[in-house]
């Protein structure tokens, strides 16, 4: 059998078929703690954008997962971004950082967004995000504002996160 860890990833647009692969990464890489968090309750409105949603395989294996979701902020229309996730033998290697940077470059080839996030600031940075546009979004359920991190937005994102 073929070791994954030896196998170059490919990153392709998430299918149906991705979905008990990507179930047992998020399980691995989060833990059941992982539906208490409050991207969750997002998630739990948010309607899934799979166009905007991509999976990294190694050979059949899902070792990573990124996933975008359309919100609005108060009146305005944005996406929503997460789960992320890597194998955990497959991390330090910059496949987060493609998954990450494949969905942004989907979204901004759609012109849409800003992206929206709860994340670490130190790794999300990199990326184009920051709390600099996000002290007036209201998210549902208590987050540690450094966290709410936005990417692309023209002015400040204001209101609460809705479907
Ligand atoms: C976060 C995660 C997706 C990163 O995947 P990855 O493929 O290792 O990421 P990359 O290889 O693109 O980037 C690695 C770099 O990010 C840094 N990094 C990783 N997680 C970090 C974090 N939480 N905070 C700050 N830096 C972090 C690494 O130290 C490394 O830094 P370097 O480039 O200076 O060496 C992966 O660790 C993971 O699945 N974690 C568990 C799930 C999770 O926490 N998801 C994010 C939720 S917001």
């Amino acid at each position: 059998m073929a070791d994954i860890n030896a196998t170059e990833a490919v990153i392709r647009p998430e299918t149906p078929a991705d979905a008990a692969g990507i179930e047992t990464l998020l399980g691995h890489a989060f833990g059941p703690g992982r539906f208490v968090k409050v991207s969750e309750r997002v998630r739990e409105f948010a309607r899934y954008r799979p166009d905007l949603s991509f999976c990294a395989l190694a050979g059949a294996e899902v070792v990573g997962v990124v996933r975008l979701w359309d919100i609005h902020v108060g009146p305005d229309r944005a996406l929503f971004l997460g789960p992320l996730a890597v194998h955990s033998g497959r991390r330090l290697d910059g496949l987060g950082g493609r998954l990450v940077e494949r969905a942004g470059a989907a979204a901004d080839a759609l012109g849409e967004g800003p992206i929206l996030l709860v994340g670490d600031p130190p790794y999300f940075r990199r990326f184009g995000y920051d709390a600099g546009a996000t002290a007036g979004v209201r998210l549902p359920g208590p987050v540690d504002p450094r966290r709410v991190l936005a990417r692309g937005a023209a002015g400040p994102m204001a209101g609460p996160v809705r479907a």
